[in-house]
């Protein structure tokens, strides 16, 4: 009986390696509060033993879509956190610019959710005139969210960070209630499914985001991934992470401070 089930139970191992092999998502690198999550969604369908929930998910789009929303929260927003997206349009992209010696910049959103903030980032390059050789790179574990993201429409409290005259060009409307992003900026993401945990990374990156992603991954995958994403900048190159994911070990890792939740590959 699930209640009796602890999250070290053999069952829970089996139902964490089917749930790998359905969706590639390894449930041993997030918190244990994952584990209370699948307990909730269990209560919820009124289903006791792993097994049953594994089959549900397998079998029924559905339930596994609502599986992945639930552990994975797609939740987003344009320029979220505001201060930090004028930080970066007003520091930190041009010093970018100027250590490149070209308006060409290689940046990643990763954990692009449902689009804003890889959008975001592309409204940001068309605005410092960024070339479109390379597009901003976007990536989520999510297809659904890519789905969604790869749409580009929201509704208009969606918008409520972004600026009115950037509203007006970039973006279209026909009821003043939804809004599409307009293709010159869609043009300038390509997004790709990507599980940060498991997958290799590019390289030579001016900028990755990663915000709002590692809240579930255990201390152990959120160092490892850290160093993944130092190996993917090029010496000089930034890591914006979440406005409550400060990394403590930074300098351990090989970063070096450069501002509230931002670090930098040293030179
Ligand atoms: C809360 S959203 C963050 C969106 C955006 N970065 C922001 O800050 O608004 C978290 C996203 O991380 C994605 N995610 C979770 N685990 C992941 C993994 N292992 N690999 C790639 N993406 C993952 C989820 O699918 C979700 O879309």
């Amino acid at each position: 009986m699930i209640e009796r089930t602890s999250y070290d139970s053999p069952q829970y191992d089996v139902f964490k390696t089917n749930v790998k092999k359905l969706t590639g998502l390894d449930l041993n690198s997030y918190k244990n509060q994952i584990h209370r999550r699948v307990h909730m969604l269990m209560q919820r369908w009124g289903i006791k033993e792993y097994e049953e929930y594994f089959k549900t998910i397998k079998e029924d789009d559905g339930k596994l879509r609502e599986f992945l929303d639930y552990l994975t929260i797609n939740v987003s927003e344009f320029f979220r956190n505001p201060n930090k997206w004028t930080e970066l349009q007003q520091k930190i992209i041009p010093a970018l610019i100027q250590d490149r010696g070209r308006k060409q910049l290689k940046i990643w959103s990763a954990g692009s959710a449902t689009g804003e903030e890889p959008y975001s980032l592309a409204i940001l390059s068309l605005e410092a005139g960024l070339s479109p050789q390379t597009p901003v790179q976007a990536s989520d574990i999510d297809l659904g969210a890519i789905a969604i993201a790869k749409r580009g429409t929201y509704l208009k409290r969606q918008l409520m960070n972004v600026p009115g005259d950037l509203v007006a060009k970039y973006f279209t409307t026909s009821d003043k209630e939804t809004y599409a992003i307009k293709p010159e900026v869609k043009n300038r993401v390509n997004f790709q499914r990507m599980n940060l945990i498991e997958d290799r990374f590019a390289d030579d990156f001016d900028l990755i985001l990663c915000r709002n992603v590692v809240i579930y991954f255990s201390a152990e995958t959120k160092t490892v991934l850290y160093q993944k994403f130092l190996r993917a900048l090029r010496p000089g190159g930034y890591l914006l992470v979440g406005s409550t994911e400060q990394i403590f070990d930074y300098r351990k890792i090989g970063f070096e401070s450069a501002g509230a939740f931002l670090y930098r590959r040293p030179v």
